[in-house]
């Protein structure tokens, strides 16, 4: 056997024991590398005499070739290889179900989820949200909303006063979310049509009462509301709040200062099982109060009560939540106990729509 055709064996040879990339790539570099043995062959050809090179060009380029395809052929099936091993290894079931991420693990508060699903049903009825501060003054907290001085109404709102500043006045903790209608008044020309979240204050605790609770409010003034636009809004919220197709409610006259006439609005219900349930059985349940803004509040914000009239309603979000959702104690609201947000909270990415569901 000649030298070359030995070459070319030998070369073959570790070709076929060559088991993965690396080692392919090695055994090229090793035959037609810059000192590869052929490579080495091919610069003995500057060296011969003309005849020999006719000859052993030829041979050498030859072996170069076959080597060359062989090492080529050889690096394609072990690259081959590679991939479907790497396709093997690397599988993965995408039906598996997804892995519950930290952000899923985090629960809405219930007072943040009724807040979200009241201002929802609202939002859809072109209501706009407005908010306004904790801490106000007398008069707009008391006697813009037409509570006369030393009236017995200031007093069962068990206000938190803070110590008068240098000028004597002296602020408060709003004991409602009213005074933001005056603000909004103040500001905006009607039309006016808003609701109004937030928290409020009394000095008062017990299973169903906090010193700070939550309420809602909402504020209609235009040039014609009136009861029968009110009683069409409220019915349609409580529907829509409760997630029932229909409801019975009953009005009872009643009194707060900032409207006239005021009312008193009581949903049907049945108390007979463990839970209360809405929309069904011959009980009642108070909800809100509610009226047409009285004339007096309108000239105190500027309004011409012959040209302008509108309505109002405000109702407790804590106690709505509690009966939507069977939650006994008020206090469980804010005691922050994980176990509780457990199993009373809200999925965070489920936000409450009226066309996806409130609560689902
Ligand atoms: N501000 C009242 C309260 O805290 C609730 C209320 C009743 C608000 C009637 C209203 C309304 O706007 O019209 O007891």
């Amino acid at each position: 056997m000649s030298d070359l055709e030995q070459l070319e064996q030998s070369i073959l040879a570790d070709i076929v024991a060559a088991d993965n990339e690396q080692a392919i790539e090695g055994v090229r570099v090793a035959a037609l590398g810059k000192k590869g043995s052929v490579s080495e062959k091919l610069k003995t050809l500057g060296r011969m005499t003309p005849e020999e090179r006719t000859v052993m060009g030829p041979a050498i380029n030859g072996l170069k070739q076959r080597v060359g395809e062989a090492i080529a052929q050889r690096k394609a099936e072990l690259h081959d290889i590679a991939i479907n091993e790497r396709l093997a290894r690397e599988t993965l079931d995408v039906t598996l179900p997804v892995r519950q991420s930290p952000i899923e693990r985090g629960r809405i508060h219930p007072i943040s989820q009724v807040m979200d699903e009241i201002t929802a049903i609202f939002s859809d009825m072109g209501f706009s949200i407005a908010e306004g501060a904790d801490i106000e003054t007398d008069y707009y907290n008391f006697t813009a909303l037409n509570f006369p001085e030393g009236h017995p109404a200031r007093e069962m709102h068990d206000t938190f006063f803070f110590n008068p500043d240098e000028n004597g006045v002296r602020k408060l903790l709003r004991t409602h979310t009213s005074p933001v209608q005056i603000h909004t008044m103040e500001k905006q020309s009607p039309p006016i049509r808003i609701v109004i979240p937030g928290k409020t204050y009394r000095c008062d605790s017990d299973a169903t009462h906090s010193p700070m609770f939550h309420q809602i409010e909402g504020l209609v003034i235009d040039k014609t509301a009136n009861v029968a636009n009110l009683k069409w809004v409220l019915q349609e919220f409580c529907k829509a709040f409760f997630e029932v197709p229909s409801l019975n409610m009953r009005f009872r006259p009643s009194y707060f200062p900032f409207t006239e006439p005021s009312l008193e609005l009581d949903i049907q219900c049945d108390r007979s099982g463990k839970e209360v349930r809405f929309g069904q059985g011959d009980d009642w349940m108070e909800i809100l109060g509610c009226g047409m803004v009285n004339p007096n509040v309108l000239r105190n914000v500027g309004l011409d009560p012959d040209e302008y009239q509108g309505f109002a309603w405000g109702l407790g979000i804590d106690r709505i939540a509690m009966l939507k959702y069977g939650m006994p104690d008020l206090r469980a609201f804010f005691d922050a106990d994980v176990r509780w947000m457990k199993h009373y909270g809200f999925r965070p990415l489920d936000m409450p729509t009226l066309f996806a569901g409130l609560s689902n």
